[in-house]
């Protein structure tokens, strides 16, 4: 069962991730999105790009992280890749934290926006700071709770269907799933380490 959702989510990041990189790399910016939007991507650009490339990176490669098997067997690897995901974490964090001023739906969509953001980076760094000094299980923990944050890219592109498809207005929805598209996520990255936690001390 664990196994089918963990190939859940690598499947549901990877795609999102591509969808994210052929849009983004050969349509025009904004094509895909609100026009109010669109209009705060076009005149903040260089910021949107900056977010949005580095993060879909993210997003591809962090499920691999995960299999054991890989870490095992290409632990040079796993380092390297780790690397370039959490500094992909730090750039696309840093422009994502500055785009939640410009986020569609206000107050409630920026400040969902910049917390997602801030606990994005300070995961990240938590991570990378536990394996310098060699807290391999802290790491690992830290990289689950990261790792449920970067997801927030597929829940909220699930949650804007199910939005879509309730028929509710999308500027009323849509600051919620500004929330909505991690607080859940966040929680079930704390059971499950929870449980892990406890297996451990068993
Ligand atoms: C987890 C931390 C993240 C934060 C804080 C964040 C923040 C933001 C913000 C503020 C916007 C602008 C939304 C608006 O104008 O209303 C945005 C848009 C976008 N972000 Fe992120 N984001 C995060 C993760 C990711 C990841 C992992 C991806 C990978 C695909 C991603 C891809 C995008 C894309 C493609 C857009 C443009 C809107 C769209 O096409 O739906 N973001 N993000």
């Amino acid at each position: 069962m664990y196994k089918i959702y963990k190939s859940l989510i690598t499947v549901g990041s990877v795609f999102i991730g591509l969808y994210a990189l052929s849009v983004y790399a050969f349509l025009e910016l904004g094509i895909a999105v609100h026009p109010m939007m669109k209009a705060n991507f076009k005149a903040h650009s260089a910021a949107i790009y900056f977010h949005i490339f580095p993060s879909l990176i993210a997003l591809i490669f962090g499920p691999f992280q995960f299999n054991e098997k890989f870490r095992m067997t290409k632990s040079h690897l796993h380092r390297l890749i780790g690397k370039f995901y959490l500094l992909c974490i730090l750039i696309g964090g840093i422009s994502g934290l500055y785009m939640a001023q410009f986020s569609f739906g206000g107050t409630i969509s920026h400040l969902g926006f910049a917390l997602l953001a801030v606990l994005w980076i300070f995961t990240g760094y938590k991570a990378y700071s536990s394996i310098i000094r060699k807290m391999i299980v802290a790491h690992y923990h830290w990289m689950i709770i990261n790792f449920a944050l970067t997801f927030a890219a597929v829940t909220l592109r699930i949650g804007l269907g199910i939005g879509f498809g309730s028929g509710i207005p999308f500027e009323v929805f849509y600051p919620y799933l500004a929330w909505i598209c991690w607080v859940p996520n966040l929680l079930v990255a704390l059971m499950i380490i929870r449980k892990d936690a406890t297996s451990l001390t068993h």
